[in-house]
């Protein structure tokens, strides 16, 4: 990949500020664990692995910052630190999973030296940014075998390098199968309101050279009734235990024109994506986006001013339109509940 997500450098993290991709590529250099919550919540770091590496280098980053002797007092400062993070965006699951990992990390080395427990939480937080990489090949390469020469991929919002510490989760499989030589070609969905699709999913493609079509959301039926689209390979911000799948809004119409077309539909997550404590999608909490991002497209308005607007971020694909569940540990299937508890075994 020709780009870096986020990294750690010199006490900072650095980000890519996705607001403003494709047109402008601006690194943006976090110096407080505020900067970071907030990088989170103005999207600059968006996407569910990503956003739980940045909480975890965050954290890391304020826990620097603690004045303490002991380590009661230092804990009580690095809860508040990881609270903050925890806030920024409610769906995503990773942010959690990230935040309960550093959490963990801190309390089983409470006996370390404060100076030296420091140093091992950035390493820690290095550790969830490495281990995503890996995480993300190991889904490109369990994903891969389902993929055909040739085919025509659609995916929806963006689920790639940039949605992760790098290579992709949905990407990630498409890379695999464009890195075996299999010719495919991908169809990326624009992705209103935020244009995860338009602006990242065919700018990081287009980088790698992986073949992309750019469409609008509303053309996806079109384009499968015409027998175009051979399978489509989303992400997940949030799994729950009976497989029902939350990622961007528009997924779940994607999934439901899909199945109309005996079409296979795919989605690639790690398993940190995964929240078995919850029964169903229902329970998924959905973050509600603020309204100038349907009434706008960048500074332009597109709506009248003082209309009524809803803008939930995320939708719920129950699991009946699911074919398969990819994870780095393994391919799950119809019927996900054991399935998706073996993966923890
Ligand atoms: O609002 P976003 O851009 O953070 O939403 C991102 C998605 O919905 C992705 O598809 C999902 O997080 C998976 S990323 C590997």
């Amino acid at each position: 990949m020709s780009f870096r997500t986020i990294e750690w450098t010199d006490e900072e993290v650095v980000m890519i500020d996705q607001r403003l991709l494709p047109v402008r590529e601006i690194y943006v250099k976090c110096r407080t664990y505020q900067e970071v919550a907030e990088a989170i919540k103005e999207m600059i770091i968006r996407g569910a692995p990503a956003i739980g590496v940045a909480a975890a280098m965050g954290i890391a980053l304020g826990a620097q910052g603690i004045k303490a002797d002991r380590f009661e007092e230092f804990y009580r400062e690095y809860e508040k630190i990881c609270d903050l993070l925890a806030g920024t965006r409610p769906t995503a699951v990773n942010l959690f999973w990230a935040v309960d990992r550093m959490k963990r990390f801190c309390l089983e080395h409470k006996d370390v030296r404060l100076e030296k427990l420091k140093e091992l939480i950035k390493i820690e937080a290095l550790k969830v940014h490495d281990e995503d990489l890996e995480i993300n090949r190991n889904i490109g390469e369990n994903g891969n075998p389902l993929i055909p020469k040739g085919a025509r991929i659609l995916t929806h919002c963006n689920a790639g390098g940039l949605a992760t510490a790098g290579y992709g989760t949905a990407l990630g499989m498409i890379r695999a199968a464009h890195e075996a030589g299999k010719e495919i070609q991908v169809f990326a969905d624009e992705t209103r309101p935020f244009l995860q699709g338009a602006r990242l999913t065919a700018w990081e493609l287009m980088k790698d050279n992986i073949p992309v079509t750019l469409i609008t959301d509303n053309m996806a039926g079109y384009f499968m009734k015409k027998g175009m689209i051979d399978l489509v390979i989303v992400g997940a911000d949030r799994i729950a235990a009976n497989g029902d799948a939350a990622n961007k809004i528009g997924t779940y119409s994607v999934a439901i024109l899909a199945k109309e077309h005996n079409i296979p539909f795919y989605v690639a997550a790690p398993i940190s994506t995964l929240d078995l404590a919850l029964k169903g999608g229902d329970e998924i909490p959905i973050e509600e986006r603020n309204i100038r991002e349907v009434t706008h497209i960048f500074d332009c308005q597109i709506a009248p001013d003082g209309v009524k607007v809803l803008n939930p971020a995320f939708d719920v694909t129950p699991n009946r339109y699911i074919t398969a569940i990819i994870t780095e540990k393994g391919v799950v299937k119809s019927p996900f509940e054991d399935g998706l508890k073996r993966l923890f075994r």
